[in-house]
């Protein structure tokens, strides 16, 4: 591996931007076959929260009923529960975030109405099983495929299993916002608004300027947040009042929100074929680069996974994640904080996951060359040249 990092002319994005703008491909329909966008009754929303806290009334639970979620979260996701009312129930997941049937049998009774089920990066959780688990239980099933959009476990798309999945779809696409539902029971749709303009472009703008950033045009990066600023101040337009997909945060305004008309029109343009094809590639030759020297807990790449990252596991998260960054390459913290409703000795239980595990980027905009960037400035990083 020959790459060397150590002048900064351009930043590795740890998420898909507009790096790519000058080979846009023709704009085609062929997105609206693809799962999750050909359910029908699918829903755009301004994000996976939104479309999560919408989709709920379809399931037809009892108000202020039990739901059954995992010690291994982001944190908004179940701010949405209980924004919708319920009561949540923690469960264990195993060393390799697996669901644990026998520990999720052992929390059941008669409050339970819904099981919560997350894909963690792209990876699947076994759908068969907890399919029958839940029939035979009479539990819903929530499907939150988040980190997961056109992922596959042996044919069966992730989200077409559960009575409702979520997607982020903004996470695996380069656009500004939009979350996507689906339901097994069709249900009245919340008529929701058109995301604000001002937020679409402000999203649209960060997309622009990292893919700037990553063609190594960050003078010119820079003028344009220069100007744009300069413009902001001039119209007394405080971006902090505007929504923004992609927070940590709970921020209940998201929920009037749909996805834009811009949105949407840019699907167009998104390769799904390209997009699992490149991230599979980037992923077994990243894992390949590091898996001597640093832990990589999602080893095995099955047929039609597509990932969102590459994890791997660091002593110290916080300094690996600056000094990366340093060297121009991204990386993201899912998710170092518990929610304050889950039980300690359950949270205690994930929190090497939470100390540890760094997500790398893979994602499709990456060259081979890229991937070898980002693979030595980890090792440099960690002090282990290849
Ligand atoms: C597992 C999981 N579920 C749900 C969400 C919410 O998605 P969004 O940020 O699109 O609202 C996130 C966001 O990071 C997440 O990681």
């Amino acid at each position: 591996m020959e790459t060397a990092v150590t002048a900064i002319d351009s930043v590795v994005p740890v998420y898909p931007s507009w790096a790519q703008l000058w080979r846009l491909p023709h704009r085609s329909a062929k997105w609206r076959g693809w799962f999750p966008f050909n359910a029908p009754g699918g829903t755009w929303s301004f994000s996976g929260r939104v479309a999560l806290y919408h989709g709920l009334p379809s399931l037809g639970l009892p108000a202020h009923s039990t739901i059954l979620v995992p010690n291994y979260h982001q944190g908004v996701e179940i701010d949405a529960l209980l924004a919708a009312g319920h009561r949540l129930r923690y469960y264990r997941l195993d060393e390799q975030l697996c669901i644990d049937l026998a520990d999720l049998e052992r929390r059941l009774d008669d409050a339970v109405s819904a099981l919560y089920v997350t894909h963690y990066f792209g990876f699947a959780q076994p759908l068969e099983p907890i399919r029958s688990f839940c029939e035979a239980h009479r539990l819903k099933l929530i499907e939150d495929c988040a980190l997961s959009l056109f992922s596959r476990d042996s044919g069966t798309w992730l989200g077409s299993v559960g009575d409702l999945a979520l997607f982020s779809v903004y996470k695996t696409l380069p656009l500004p916002h939009g979350g996507f539902l689906v339901t097994k029971q069709p249900h009245a749709t919340v008529p929701l608004r058109r995301a604000p303009w001002q937020s679409t472009a402000t999203q649209t703008l960060d997309l622009l300027q990292q893919g700037l950033r990553a063609c190594g045009w960050g003078q010119l990066e820079s003028r344009m947040r220069h100007t744009s600023h300069w413009i902001a101040q001039r119209v007394r337009w405080d971006q902090k009042r505007t929504v923004t997909s992609g927070g940590a945060r709970w921020d209940p305004r998201l929920l009037e929100y749909g996805a834009s008309s811009w949105t949407v029109w840019l699907m167009g343009f998104m390769d799904r074929e390209e997009v699992v094809a490149r991230r599979r590639a980037n992923f077994l030759r990243l894992a390949a680069h590091l898996r001597r020297y640093v832990p990589v807990p999602f080893r095995e790449l099955r047929l039609g996974t597509c990932p969102l990252f590459l994890p791997v596991l660091v002593p110290d998260k916080i300094r690996c994640q600056r000094d990366l960054e340093a060297l121009g390459v991204q990386s993201v913290n899912l998710w170092d904080a518990s929610h304050p409703t889950c039980p300690q000795d359950l949270a205690e239980e994930v929190s090497g996951w939470r100390q540890h595990c760094l997500e790398l980027p893979v994602h499709q905009e990456l060259r081979p060359e890229d991937i070898d960037r980002v693979a030595t400035a980890v090792l440099t990083v960690l002090g282990n040249r290849e």
